[in-house]
């Protein structure tokens, strides 16, 4: 057996024709859904299946679909992909390596002559990330049936702007009912990612295989105090918003710190305070704070200490709470025998690779409701990620297409 053939020089120069098309400059790359980036991301991307000759369809939610044919249209297709948009400062291969390896893993097929039994499609998974509306894999969430068509209709940016309003700007009006996928309509879904986190760098594995991915969770507090003069109000008055969201931010570290699970993590990524100017106290704030861990229950528990400990806080300051969750996910479980498959496309490919935790949430965690899943990963430099100096070598890229490609052949003869 040989190690699919991969043109990584061909792959290298579309990772940084897609970098190129950011609302950022450069090494950043930033495309907010449904911005003027990220749409034209997407006909970037779209063209690139095109010129690869697979078929192409979009459904109501922006998720693109391309489809190489296989002999069997009776069979349920095998999937592959990952993500295109990038929160703002990001790297370039968050998502992209999947995408773009995901493509040229199927061209890498088709040049060496195999012919496919099973079809095999390319998904490009609307906002991945939680960047316009504050809910990550928003395209994947509706497509697995996670997120009903009628919550994804409240949700606002903001500006109290919709998912209706941003849609329409990629030309989408239709029923976001029709996004929901049944299950089994794939045989399998395989995601290749950069790793993210610094394990297989630093023990040297090449390969990565996902065999659980964390479940995340996301929480709005916003926080309504009393503003006022900075020099003119005295201290014992005060309701000053952000103080309490500090105490909170310091509360959502100290659950995380002492739930007693070793995987849990917490951060408030977000703390906006208004007005926003030195002499005046702050009046609100906003915070959003994502949870993770590996199991439900702990992550649960650390929830519920934060919201009690955020009550607290806000009574004895005076300060009016509005709480609000914006997801609270399950745990996935990768597919033991997809995980196997990956392990033996690995030593086909002569890589080392080792099975771990997927610690970043993914498209693959709602994927995993409607088709077996795993995940590839590839090292990347020192674990960087979600900034712009995020980094993995073309060896590293080229040998997780490798796995993928190799991977998809067997499943898909
Ligand atoms: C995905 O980008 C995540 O935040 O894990
Ligand atoms: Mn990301
Ligand atoms: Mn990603």
């Amino acid at each position: 057996m040989t190690r699919p053939n991969i043109d990584i020089a061909r792959v290298e120069a579309n990772l940084t024709a897609l970098a190129e098309i950011s609302e950022h400059p450069a090494p950043a790359v930033t495309r907010v859904l449904f911005s003027d980036a990220d749409l034209q991301a997407r006909s970037w991307m779209q063209a690139r299946c095109e010129e690869a000759g697979l078929e192409l369809r979009t459904d109501e939610a922006g998720n693109l679909f391309a489809r190489w044919h296989g002999t069997d249209p009776s069979l349920p297709p095998i999937a592959t992909g990952s993500h295109i948009d990038a929160i703002p400062n990001a790297g370039k291969y968050d998502g992209t390596v999947g995408v773009i390896g995901g493509l040229e893993a199927i061209r890498s097929l088709r040049k060496s002559g195999h012919i496919p039994r099973r079809s095999i499609e390319l998904v490009v998974f609307t906002a991945e990330e939680p960047t316009r509306f504050g809910v990550g894999c928003l395209g994947s969430r509706l497509l697995s049936g996670v997120m009903s068509s009628s919550h994804a209709q409240t949700l606002k940016d903001d500006d109290g702007l919709g998912l209706n309003h941003w849609r329409s700007r990629a030309g989408l009006r239709g029923d976001l009912e029709s996004v929901k996928l049944n299950p089994g309509f794939y045989s399998a879904f395989i995601e290749l990612h950069i790793e993210q986190g610094p394990l297989l760098e630093a023990q040297r594995i090449d390969i990565g295989i996902v065999e659980k991915i964390a479940a995340p969770a996301a929480f709005r507090a916003i926080l309504t105090g009393s503003g006022g003069h900075a020099g003119a109000v005295l201290m014992p008055g005060r309701k000053d918003a952000l103080l309490a969201g500090a105490e909170i931010a310091l509360a959502v570290e100290q659950a995380a710190l002492t739930s007693g699970s070793p995987d849990i993590v917490g951060t408030t990524g977000v703390f906006e305070v208004k007005p926003g100017a030195i002499n005046s106290i702050p009046c609100a704030a906003k915070l959003e704070i994502d949870l993770r861990d590996t199991t439900t229950p702990t992550r649960k528990l650390a929830e519920h200490h934060i919201l009690t400990k955020s009550s607290e806080i806000c009574k004895r300051r005076g300060i009016e709470l509005d709480w609000e969750t914006i997801n609270s996910d399950e745990p996935a479980i990768c597919d033991p025998a997809l995980v196997e498959r990956v392990s033996a496309a690995a030593n086909t490919c002569g890589l080392s690779s080792m099975k771990m935790i997927s610690r970043a949430y993914h498209d693959s965690l709602f994927m995993a409701r409607i088709t077996p899943v795993t995940m590839i990963f590839i090292p990347c430099h020192l674990g960087y990620s979600h900034r712009p100096d995020e980094y993995s070598s073309p060896e590293a890229i080229a040998n997780g297409i490798a796995v993928l490609a190799e991977t998809l052949r067997g499943l898909s003869e």
